[in-house]
């Protein structure tokens, strides 16, 4: 599905898996948001083929998490030449390949073949993608090393006007409804959870953050009122966290 000039959704609900999948198209080479689930890497190549990016390498690949529903081709792709990006506080996941069967009731169904970031964050970063410039930050809870990633589709500036902002949300909201306040909660079952760290994170995002488009790691991609539907989330989490 193309979302933007230059993002598409290559994987996830609509392709009955879990895990969104967001692809940034380049001239040259493709750099992909999250990796879907183990079993997500012929459906992403499907899709870029359909889309006609067949033939660019994947040469990024930025990370929201480790959770194996979005760090699950991280070592495919690395293999065929992606470089990986994720925060510092999830690097251990892609180590260990997502929870280990001894450190967590899910056993081996939520493990993916481990490997190692080639760059790490542990503070608001910059990261440049062909002419794509992407805003990484920390915004721990869902899991210590949960990050959003904000862009200017630069594919969309004409005449001086600047391309829609995306904003890449992972697991810490998502909707599945076009409806301003209809905002789901993260999973809370991940060991190293914090929901002090997601507070902070929601107020943060709150304050900071008024995208045209918010791609989550689940549900729909949202394409209006972006601020207005984080401050829904935020409010939600806070009634939720008292
Ligand atoms: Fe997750």
């Amino acid at each position: 599905m193309q979302i933007t000039k230059s993002v598409y959704l290559v994987s996830g609900a609509n392709y009955d898996l879990l895990g969104n999948v967001y692809a940034i198209r380049g001239e040259k080479s493709v750099a992909l948001v999250d990796s879907g689930e183990p079993c997500a890497a012929e459906v992403i190549e499907a899709s870029l083929r359909r889309w006609g990016m067949g033939d660019l390498p994947v040469t990024r690949l930025f990370l929201t998490h480790g959770h194996a529903d979005h760090a699950g081709c991280a070592a495919y792709f690395q293999k065929k030449g992606a470089k990986l990006v994720v925060a510092e506080g999830d690097a251990h996941w892609l180590r260990e390949g997502g929870f280990r069967a001894d450190r967590t009731p899910y056993g081996e169904g939520w493990t993916y073949p481990p490997c190692e970031a080639d760059a790490v964050f542990s503070e608001r970063s910059a990261f440049a993608f062909e002419d794509f410039r992407l805003t990484a930050y920390p915004l721990p809870g869902h899991t210590d090393g949960s990050s959003f990633f904000e862009m200017e589709d630069v594919g969309e500036q004409t005449g001086g006007r600047p391309g829609r902002t995306v904003l890449f949300t992972g697991d810490t909201f998502s909707f599945d409804r076009e409806i301003d306040d209809h905002v789901l909660l993260c999973w809370k079952g991940s060991p190293d959870y914090d929901p002090v760290k997601l507070r902070k994170s929601f107020e943060f995002a709150a304050q900071e953050f008024s995208p045209d488009v918010i791609l989550s790691g689940h549900g729909m991609p949202l394409l209006a009122n972006g601020n207005a539907v984080i401050r829904a989330a935020a409010r939600k989490f806070l009634v939720a966290y008292r």
